[in-house]
């Protein structure tokens, strides 16, 4: 078994609205796994139960082989499973790379916090700006390191937001439609740079994505939700061969 998550038979309703529907997927570890779907099939809310956003109603989630079911997002942040955010409204005065120095550590106190033993808060401040200057460097943001985040382009933003994932010792990272409003040029930096945290540092990525050149550039296997459930998986030419793909997502008319 080489999943490095699990999703077992997890229902989920918000109400009387079933939005996960004894759903069950696997995604293997080093992978570029794709989750595709029409809107409102409940992708957004199956991230936010493997991210441990949300409790689900019945079933499991397992990492690492391991079940997490039910166990805050902030513990596993920790343990390298995160999805990304869209920086806050109140980092967007702060400059490209504090706002790397601000995602707190995965381990011990936030470098913010510390009120303490100013020498060592010194030593702790420069290691952390050296790996945040590092992670610039890596997604192509050097140029713009002391821009306000709030001034960046939106795709800026998005490589800014990978970035911070690679401020802690990350192994699963799920991207919710992080191409939404991403030009061209700066779609094939974030590509790029999913590949290479795929290749040398090992992530497994789960990609919720509209963009379907995106997927098929990115993602194998690919996983297509429907009304809460797994309607399919398979590559992205086995899918889009798919009638039954075809029809949840263009209705009956589409033959
Ligand atoms: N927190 C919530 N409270 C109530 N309903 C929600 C909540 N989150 C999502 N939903 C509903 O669940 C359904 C699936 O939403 P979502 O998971 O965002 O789908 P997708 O990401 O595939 O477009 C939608 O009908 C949405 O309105
Ligand atoms: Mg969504």
């Amino acid at each position: 078994m080489s999943a490095i998550i699990e999703v077992r038979q997890v229902s989920k309703a918000f109400g009387s609205l079933n939005v996960i529907n004894d759903c069950s997927i696997q995604v293997e570890q080093g992978s570029i796994t794709g989750l595709i779907g029409p809107n409102g099939a409940g992708k957004s809310t199956l991230f936010n139960l493997i991210a441990g956003t949300f409790a689900p109603d019945s079933g499991s989630i397992w990492y690492q082989g391991q079940d997490i079911t039910s166990i805050p997002a902030n513990q596993l942040f920790h343990r390298g499973l995160l999805r990304t955010f869209q920086i806050a409204q109140e980092f967007s005065h702060m400059s490209a790379l504090e706002n790397l120095m601000m995602v707190p550590p995965q381990k011990g106190e936030s470098l913010f916090n510390t009120w303490f033993r100013p020498s060592d808060v010194r030593a702790q401040e420069a290691e952390v700006r050296e790996k945040a200057l590092e992670v610039i460097e890596f997604v192509g943001l050097a140029h713009v390191k002391n821009e306000l985040a709030g001034n960046l382009s939106g795709g800026q933003k998005k490589l800014l937001e990978l970035g911070r994932t690679m401020m802690v010792d990350a192994k699963v990272v799920l991207l919710d439609e992080i191409a939404a409003g991403v030009n061209r040029t700066l779609l094939q930096d974030l590509i790029r740079n999913i590949q290479r945290l795929n290749t040398e540092r090992g992530y497994t990525f789960l990609v919720i994505e509209h963009d379907m050149d995106m997927i098929a550039q990115l993602c194998d296997p690919v996983i297509v939700l429907a009304q809460g459930s797994v309607m399919m998986e398979g590559t992205i030419q086995e899918i889009q061969e798919d009638k039954s793909v075809i029809e949840a997502y263009f209705g009956n008319d589409a033959h």
